[in-house]
């Protein structure tokens, strides 16, 4: 096996055991604009693996960034401004992020599986990602708001059908449902960022009494520019907490799952997806595996 995108060990495929044999063409190389998927370093995959989140710091340059805040901002304050069909992070300079090639590169990855469908082809190309957007949100905090609410862990334990999962085997790794937020504020260790128990995605014991306390040692968080990008599973235990810097929390939330799975119930307007390019409405398309290809 060729790939890039690290399938090397051995992976079972559909029928009888037969093992994947993906190539690069196997996955999707570039976004919706044709800029080419930035990969995952391996230290980058061992971070996430160990972790169950990572941090990729200042991938947005300050251009992008203007913008970006000023429609989140708009959202947030002036939402009658927006037309209806585009009040969501998908509805603007944010619509980008999406599909950016820093996650791409993460979702080529951990969320989509190289496998066959039942006529042998792969279930992602040229024209057609392997992977769902199936939520995208914004967070406005100002100092004060938010709270812990810790949730999840326990990934490797679950059984397919609750999405809070994570599987690996030697050399590989899959991270079910995952969020990207996209920080567009800076974020400093201690204001108000995701926190979270490194590796207790992995985790095969409950979580400690000291897990409910937010100044617990248990709890990891991080410090970044803005324009950086947190990736993380959903089966890491994590939490929002009170966000206390001078300067509000603006970020983006974009979810991904499997094609063949769904955990939120959210699609983006028609009229919005229809206006697209083409690449990024297979983001988009319905929730199944067989046949489900564009191109
Ligand atoms: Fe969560």
């Amino acid at each position: 096996m060729t790939s890039k995108f690290g399938n090397e060990p051995f992976m079972f495929n559909k029928d009888l055991g037969r093992s994947v044999k993906a190539t690069d063409q196997h996955f999707t190389l570039s976004d919706a604009d044709g800029n080419p998927v930035i990969p995952l370093t391996q230290e980058q995959k061992y971070i996430f693996d160990t972790k169950g989140w990572l941090l990729v710091p200042g991938v947005l340059s300050s251009n992008q960034l203007d913008s970006m805040k000023e429609f989140i901002t708009q959202l947030h304050t002036n939402l009658e401004s927006v037309p209806d069909y585009k009040r969501s992070p998908l509805g603007g300079p944010t619509q980008s992020l999406s599909d950016h090639p820093v996650a791409l590169g993460f979702l080529n990855e951990f969320v989509y599986l190289p496998y066959t469908d039942g006529r042998g082809r792969p279930l992602a190309n040229q024209n057609c990602y392997g992977y769902r957007l199936e939520m995208s949100a914004y967070r406005y905090r100002i100092k004060g708001q938010g709270s812990f609410g810790p949730h999840n862990g326990n990934g490797q334990m679950r059984f397919p059908g609750d999405h809070h999962t994570y599987h690996c085997l030697p050399g590989k790794a899959n991270a079910g449902l995952v969020r990207a937020i996209w920080e567009l504020m800076p974020v400093n260790e201690g204001s108000g960022g995701t926190i979270f128990i490194s590796g207790s995605h992995k985790s095969a014991f409950t979580a400690p009494e000291s897990a409910y306390d937010p100044n617990s040692l248990l709890w990891e968080t991080y410090t970044c520019p803005a324009g950086s990008v947190l990736f993380f599973s959903e089966a890491v235990t994590h939490s929002a907490v009170t966000w206390n810097a001078v300067h509000p929390r603006i970020a983006v939330l974009n979810s991904y799952n499997s094609i063949g799975g769904r955990w939120h119930n959210w699609e983006p307007h028609p009229r919005l997806m229809a206006e697209m390019p083409p690449l990024r409405q297979t983001l988009f398309r319905s929730v199944h595996v067989s046949e489900n290809l564009v191109g």
